[in-house]
């Protein structure tokens, strides 16, 4: 199959004659990559089973990993879901459109291959406005998981998703970077305490602040047998080389990594901080992940850079840990699985 790759800006998005025919394609059961706020999606119509399941094959995903519902209206909301708490209603008027997903009860409209024969249906209103038109454009809701293939990292860029999935889908939309860089947040609220199942841009900290009593089901480990987000429990942003992950204070950390650095043979890259890079100066791969203080930095980056680690051919990473507040929770939680919780706390 031979992939169109199309760019538009967010400031074109309006009326723009590529994204009608994107739309097109969704409409007949065809695949379209294109930009969010928080990552790439892998878009398909989320009520045609038979293009959820292409979405599944293209990225080479388990089928009991349900897809998230992207929609750009509330009208449509309701075509999906039976009804909702008060804890939704306030999620929902606070954080939509934006890096949010909700999990509620679905109606039978919904397929099973969309959820991965689940009772409920993860939807999202992103705010990216190429996202937004089109999913207007389509007129149905856009089943759209992350537009890498199944364990890489999520793609943040076009260049990304053309790297894993060029020749399997119709169609890429390159609308530059992604501004947040990591996944939503995801919040269950098809039950009256609302569970927040993976953390992100929206952090739990602003979360409480509208609603209160949630539970925080986040820490997924590797023994952690049933994850209630079912991607939680699949190998995520591996990347080729082994990777450890240092935590405990910034000085404490850069003299450790400094220590096991020092003696390895193999090709060796250093994740740092704005912060501790100059402690590395001796060192040949030192990669800035951004500021310890703005973690909004790092986690636009993340993803490029452990793609880009591949790519240099590197054998061991050593990267620093940050302070799991605010969206360093979310960076953690990915570097975490990155590593496969190759953790040392010093
Ligand atoms: O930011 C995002 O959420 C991006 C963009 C494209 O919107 N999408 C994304 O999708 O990250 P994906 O498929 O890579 O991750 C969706 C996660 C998976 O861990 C999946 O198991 C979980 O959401 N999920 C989906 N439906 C669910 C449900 N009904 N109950 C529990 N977890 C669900
Ligand atoms: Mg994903």
């Amino acid at each position: 199959m031979s992939t169109r790759i199309e760019k538009i800006s967010a400031d074109d998005c309006k009326n723009n004659k590529i994204l009608a025919e994107a739309a097109q394609i969704i409409k007949s059961g065809g695949l379209v990559a294109f930009p969010t706020e928080t990552v790439y999606g892998l878009g398909a119509n989320a009520l045609d089973s038979a293009a959820s399941k292409k979405i599944y094959s293209a990225k080479g995903r388990p089928s009991d990993n349900p897809l998230i519902a992207h929609i750009s209206s509330l009208d449509m909301l309701d075509t999906l879901i039976w009804d909702m708490n008060l804890n939704a209603q306030k999620l929902i008027q606070t954080f939509w459109p934006g890096p949010l997903t909700l999990i509620f009860k679905k109606k039978d409209i919904v397929p099973f291959e969309t959820t991965g024969g689940l009772l409920t249906v993860a939807v999202r209103m992103p705010s990216n406005k190429t996202a937004l038109n089109l999913i207007q454009y389509a007129g149905v809701p856009i089943a759209a998981p992350s537009a890498n293939s199944s364990g890489k990292p999520s793609p943040t860029s076009a260049e990304h998703v053309i790297r894993d999935l060029n020749g399997k889908i119709d169609m890429i939309i390159d609308g530059g970077e992604a501004e947040v860089g990591l996944e939503s947040t995801i919040v269950d609220v098809s039950e009256e305490k609302a569970h927040i199942l993976r953390p992100g841009a929206i952090t739990k900290e602003m979360i409480d602040f509208v609603i209160s009593d949630t539970s925080n089901e986040t820490h997924s480990t590797p023994d952690n047998k049933a994850p209630k987000a079912p991607g939680m429990k699949y190998k995520h942003y591996a990347p080729k080389a082994e990777m450890l992950l240092v935590c405990g204070n910034p000085e404490n950390i850069a003299q450790k990594i400094i220590s096991l650095s020092s003696n390895e043979t193999r090709k060796t890259l250093i994740m740092a901080t704005e912060e501790t890079k100059q402690y590395y100066k001796d060192f040949e791969n030192v990669w800035v992940m951004g500021s310890r203080c703005i973690p909004e930095s790092i986690a636009k980056n993340l993803f490029n850079l452990l793609r880009q680690s591949d790519i240099l051919g590197c054998e061991v990473i050593y990267a620093e840990g940050i302070e799991a507040e605010g969206i360093g929770e979310a960076v953690m939680n990915r570097l975490s699985k990155a590593c496969g919780y190759n953790i040392i706390h010093i």
